[in-house]
Formats: C-alpha cells, structure tokens, sequence
C-alpha cells in the first residue's frame, strides 16, 4: 500500500535526548557535569527505558514525565552528584530538547507532500507538546499520540493501535520511524512499514520484526514515503 501517515517516536529520533545534559554541562557553574555529563546522559536515558518496561512487568505503572526525574536522580547519585538546582535545570531541559538538524526540512517536505504526521511516544502530552513547540516543529506535526491515552508503554500492541483509531489507516499504509531498534522491532512486527533510524549505528535487535528500511538519520524519510 502507499504510505498516507507518517509516525514518529519522539526522544532519540525528532529529539536529541542528549542535548540536555550537554546544554547543562556548558553552562557557568557546571563543573562537575561538564567532567560526567556523557556517563549522565547514557544512564539517565537508559535507566528511562528501563522503568518503562520494569514497571510494565510490576503492574505499577507511572507516567514517563516522572520516570525521566528517577532516572535523572539515578544517574546523578551514580556519579556522586548531589544539586537540588542542577536537577531542576536538567529537568527544565527536557522539556525543551534540540531537534535534529535534518527534522523540521524533513517534515515539512512530509506536509507539503499532503501526508498525515504525528508523533507516537510514551512522553506525557504535556511533556511533548512543550518540546515541540520548543525545537519550531509542532506546526508541521498534524497530532501528538501519547501512551498515557493508553496507560502503557511501548512496545504493547494498545500503543500502535492508536494510530489506526487516529487516522482511519490500515498498518501497511504506515511509515513508522524510531531510532530506538526494539521500538522499529516491535513496530515492525505489529505491521507498520518500518525505518529504522540507526543513529548509534547499533546491531539489529533479535526481536520478533525487523525494519524493512535502515537509515542513518531522518533525511531519507520523505523518499521513502513518497513524498
Ligand atoms: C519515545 C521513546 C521510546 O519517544 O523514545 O516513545
């Protein structure tokens, strides 16, 4: 089938989750986060996911605004970093992440092309809608789906199911980007035509699905879609 919608995971493939610690890190004052911030950074989104999936399993589940301030305070006691303010800045950060340079050209080729764009991410509403407003491209993204209109976290069919019920699309008629490889997995087996945004230039991860598309970066994504 053609593609009609475009969907995006947000934090690693719009959004450079990175860009927190590294902004904090050049800032007056930030010495010690300046020595530590990739060790920070690599751990407070990992110890994210994490809790994403931990939680899942222990039935006890919390939105991901407030999973990013545990893992954030992991991370930081991990490198013996105790600074109320600090956290509170990093915090504040997330909410306003650098977008890759290639997302907001790439999106709006997407728009003028006349195809359907939204974010799909286990981010709050409120936590997305900010950070998309922050980088410029909120404008060029037709909804923001969020799991919390679910009460579960990627990768559970409920989240992918979101899309069909917005946009009145089968899954084949879906391309769906992550730079997450267990995300383009799980999406992949779903049913959605899949680009994996290999970033990290990871390996494939053994899961049910495999990405039909492997990408670099976002620049690729409206040829893909056709448009
Ligand atoms: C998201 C995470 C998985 O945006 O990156 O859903």
């Amino acid at each position: 089938m053609p593609i009609t919608t475009c969907i995006f995971d947000a934090y690693g493939t719009l959004l450079d989750v990175a860009s927190a610690a590294r902004t904090a890190a050049a800032e007056p004052g930030n010495d010690r986060l300046a020595e530590c911030w990739p060790a920070i950074a690599q751990n407070w989104r990992q110890k994210q996911l994490n809790y994403t999936w931990l939680r899942t399993v222990m039935d006890d589940h919390a939105d991901f605004w407030t999973l990013t301030g545990d893992a954030l305070d992991w991370a930081l006691e991990a490198e013996g970093i105790e600074d109320a303010a600090l956290r509170d800045r990093l915090m504040g950060l997330y909410r306003e992440l650098d977008a890759f340079p290639e997302v907001a050209p790439m999106l709006r080729q997407l728009k003028d092309a006349g195809l359907n764009t939204a974010i799909l991410s286990n981010g709050t509403p409120d936590m997305l809608e900010a950070a998309t407003i922050s980088a410029g491209i909120r404008s060029d993204l037709d909804d923001i789906l969020s799991v919390e209109m679910v009460g579960i976290f990627k990768p559970a069919r409920a989240v992918y199911d979101m899309v069909g019920r917005r946009f009145a699309c089968a899954p084949d008629e879906v391309l769906f980007v992550s730079s997450n490889g267990w995300d383009a997995a799980a999406a992949a087996a779903y049913g959605f035509q899949v680009a994996w945004a290999n970033r990290a230039g990871e390996p494939v991860e053994r899961l049910p699905g495999k990405p039909a598309h492997v990408l670099s970066d976002l620049t690729g994504i409206p040829a893909l879609a056709g448009a």
